[in-house]
């Protein structure tokens, strides 16, 4: 019976929990025994009971809880070749020679590394006696297939990554409560957003409510941003509108590489000499990544984790490393090596050509 373990990695996203009901589940609809990996690679280097073998039932429930259930952590160990050559005795010790990994583009760049090394982890393992060559036969390659789990919609080659969704939804949750108290007092809010590298978050979202500005790090501003904010936000002043929503993602700059950051614009705002608005800074933190997944991450999580098992079977030596993704609307399998070199940057300055013909749309009454 062929041994398949599946792990999350690196942050949390809404719909992990949801993949991994799914691979477990379609593992033992095709007949296989299924692992699941508890606090990513730090228990795939510890081993014993940080492996587990599960059940149908097990992950009952697991669609709508948000996180990840079976855990996630940074593993320094696993950066370091001892650490991976002891993951890798872990799995042959459980018999496990294929793994499905649901994370952001870091913990899948680890794990094509993980594969490319095996066949010398293998040798080393039986060189040192923990192993006899005849145990390790069955064992010689190493299958790896990943799953994009990350709320900032980072990754190149697919539409969506499991978990952008949800928090989307959840900042404009959010941005909707704030609007309704900045309109009251006719005040100024600055949302800061999550995205270290990546701009998507903030960017859909300014769309889907309409703010009046917004600072991402793929369209560094210029050095007269200052004024093109001021501008924008007076002339909505002056067609009457009683709330300012400024949208900034954490990763913003200028384009010296400077950071824009929320006090700046909020000072900025506030300036008596300038707009002289009541403003206040909002930063919405780590509701944006917690809580449970949106239908759409749930579908998503559930389609792709059937399609990550049957990818893991179908996968031999000579196959690429691919993960899963949604392209047009499809489910499917692409090399991870080259979408990792990607950057997501392309794609999302072309949406910020959009956003400009969005913006027009904005509702200043
Ligand atoms: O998952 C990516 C991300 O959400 C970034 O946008 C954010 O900067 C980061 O995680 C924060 O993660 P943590 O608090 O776990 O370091």
């Amino acid at each position: 019976r062929k041994k398949i373990a599946v792990m999350t990695s690196g942050g949390d996203s809404a719909g992990m929990n949801a993949v991994v009901r799914a691979v477990v589940r379609m593992s033992i609809h095709l007949d296989c025994d299924i692992f699941c990996v508890y606090e990513g690679y730090e228990g795939l280097v510890r081993g014993g009971n940080y492996i587990r073998q599960m059940g149908w039932e097990d992950v009952r429930g697991y669609l709508s809880e948000g996180g990840t259930l079976i855990g996630t952590a940074r593993c320094m160990a696993f950066y370091e070749r001892p650490g991976r050559l002891q993951a890798a005795k872990n799995m042959v010790l459980n018999g496990i020679d294929a793994l499905i990994i649901c994370g952001g583009d870091g913990s899948l760049t680890g794990a094509d590394r993980f594969r490319s090394e095996w066949p010398s982890l293998i040798e080393e393992l039986v060189s040192k006696g923990d192993f006899k060559q005849e145990q390790v036969e069955p064992y010689k390659h190493l299958n790896i297939v990943g799953l994009v789990g990350s709320i900032d919609n980072d990754l190149s080659g697919t539409d969506a990554t499991i978990g952008a969704y949800s928090a989307l939804s959840r900042i404009c949750e959010m941005v909707d409560y704030i609007e309704a108290t900045a309109s009251s007092h006719s005040r100024a809010f600055v949302i800061e957003v999550m995205g270290r590298h990546c701009g998507w978050l903030a960017l859909m979202a300014a769309v889907a409510t309409g703010a009046d500005f917004l600072f991402i790090p793929e369209k560094p501003r210029e050095d007269n941003w200052r004024e093109e904010m001021c501008k924008v936000i007076r002339e909505h002043r002056n067609l009457g509108k009683r709330k300012t929503i400024v949208i900034i993602a954490e990763g913003a700059l200028d384009k010296h590489g400077v950071k824009i950051s929320p006090s700046m614009v909020k000072d900025l705002l506030a300036d008596k000499d300038g707009l002289g608005l009541d403003t206040r800074i909002t930063t919405l933190g780590h509701v944006q990544r917690g809580g449970s997944a949106v239908a759409y991450d749930r579908m998503l999580a559930t389609l792709q984790g059937v399609e990550a098992v049957k990818a893991v079977l179908e996968a031999t030596p000579e196959t690429e490393t691919c993960f899963i993704a949604i392209t047009e609307n499809k489910i499917t399998r692409k090399p991870l090596m080259a979408a990792v070199k990607e950057t997501k940057e392309v794609a999302t300055l072309i949406e910020a050509q959009r956003f400009n013909e969005a913006m027009a749309l904005r509702d200043t009454e």
